[in-house]
């Protein structure tokens, strides 16, 4: 049997150089799923290679789509799409594998996929869409974990109230009102800046979108769309866990190939805490940090335009060696500090209560055997493992891979002394 995959980190190496930054796999994923609605070739440049990716691909492969990938391009065939099965293996390998449910809606009027259960970050109810897509008249059945979603003769655009700006949910209904018959109006949007790539993606292949990125989106459906060629927009939580990497370790790097209007929110609080940060037009940033940063003030996790809860876990990690003592209330999932009790193993003085955690700065973090138990939490492990004194060994990979192109490759080109094992 192969021994599980492990990153060896020698930590109190100064991260210098330049990082470009790879495709979002939050828009990635959702680009992907839309393009089962291009009747013919779509071709995504910028898409990263992740492991969500592939799952992806192989959902695609399965309804009986073609993707191919040559470089960061990807290319999906969706001339044939079958409205079949989703089996709960694929379902199973990616939660946001729901947000194939609005596009084979849209494309093949059924679908039938398993409940995408609980996850890593505690339980994640998916009633939002399913009550959006019933009142777009889709008739939806729950039984013995599968979901048995038939549109009839139709789904029809209507005014949708969400009673939260779910991301997921948000572009569920977009794909699903695009080809729906008449107006469908979504209040409470989510803003994020992958709900704009998608709209952006789903309009150059003939949607009628306005106001993506507001909280007021309206669609004119449409008879059909056509495939187009588009370009992922930079993953802005990788670019941010690079900053925590780069800030942890007084480094100074250079981010090419990300857009840091998306991150606004997030380098504010990066400057307070005493960073130099700069950014230049296409698509450059620069962050250099000489002396030991300060807390920042409480950090509350939010929808877009606010705090990412996706950049909470390596922003942790960075606080816990400031000077002073940050305070995180995480507003967005229950269960979002499971990397908390591995950065204590590493030397860190964190507590938790319920959503709040406080971390109290500490000189020196110290190298340690910890694992992963989710993305993020993992980025956050690597992000503490750079500053810690000594080797430390990280575990739990295949939650990194999902969301992070060859971390190590990335960070070693940078002066970071971690390898892969
Ligand atoms: C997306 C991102 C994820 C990010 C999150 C919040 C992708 C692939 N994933 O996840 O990285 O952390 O946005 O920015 O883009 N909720 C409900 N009912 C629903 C839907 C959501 O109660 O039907 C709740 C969730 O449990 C959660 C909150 O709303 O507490 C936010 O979820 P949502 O915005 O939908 O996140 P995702 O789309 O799952």
């Amino acid at each position: 049997m192969n021994e599980p995959q492990k990153l060896i980190v020698n930590g109190g190496r100064r991260l210098e150089g330049e990082l470009r930054v790879h495709g979002a796999k939050n828009s990635a994923l959702p680009l992907l799923s839309a393009a089962v609605l291009a009747h013919g070739e779509t071709v995504l440049h910028n898409c990263p290679a992740l492991t969500d990716v592939d799952a992806a691909c192989r959902i695609l492969t399965h309804i009986g789509c073609k993707c191919r990938r040559s470089g960061d391009t990807v290319t999906v065939d969706a001339t044939n799409v079958f409205g079949g099965e989703i089996p709960d293996s694929l379902m199973r390998e990616m939660r946001s594998s729901i947000v194939f449910l609005g596009a084979m809606l849209g494309r093949a009027g059924r679908c039938r996929l398993s409940f995408p259960g609980g996850c890593e970050l505690g339980a994640r109810p998916i009633d939002l869409h399913l009550s959006a897509l019933r009142q777009m008249g889709a008739d939806i059945t729950e039984q013995h974990g599968y979901l048995d979603c038939d549109v009839g003769k139709g789904l029809r655009g209507t005014k949708i109230v969400l009673s939260f700006p779910s991301v997921g949910a948000t572009e569920n209904i977009l794909l699903a009102a695009v080809t729906a018959k008449g107006e469908t109006e979504i209040h409470n949007a989510a803003r994020e800046p992958e709900i704009v790539d998608l709209a952006d993606y789903l309009t150059k292949c003939g949607a009628k979108i306005r106001g993506a990125g507001e909280s007021v989106i309206a669609v004119d459906g449409v008879e059909r769309l056509e495939p187009c060629e588009h370009s992922v927009i930079p993953d802005r939580i990788a670019a941010g866990t690079y900053l925590c990497a780069a800030a942890i370790t007084s480094g100074e790097l250079i981010l090419t190939n990300c857009c840091p209007e998306h991150m606004n929110g997030f380098l504010q609080v990066l400057e307070t805490m005493g960073t130099k940060i700069y950014t230049y037009g296409g698509g450059k940033m620069y962050i250099s940090v000489k002396k030991r940063y300060t807390a920042p003030p409480t950090i509350r996790t939010m929808p877009y335009p606010g705090f990412p809860t996706d950049i909470q876990a390596p922003f942790t990690a960075l606080c816990a060696t400031a000077e002073g003592t940050s305070v995180f209330v995480e507003t967005i999932f229950e269960n979002r500090f499971r990397h908390v009790p591995e950065l204590v193993r590493l030397g860190a003085s964190i507590k938790t209560e319920g959503r709040v955690c406080v971390v109290q700065g500490v000189k020196q973090l110290s190298g340690a055997k910890v694992c992963a138990a989710e993305l993020r939490g993992g980025a956050a492990l690597v992000t503490a493992a750079l500053a810690a004194e000594g080797t430390s060994e990280i575990g739990g990979l295949q939650y990194i891979d999902r969301g992070y192109e060859n971390l190590e490759g990335a960070l070693r080109s940078v002066g970071a002394d971690i390898k892969r094992i």
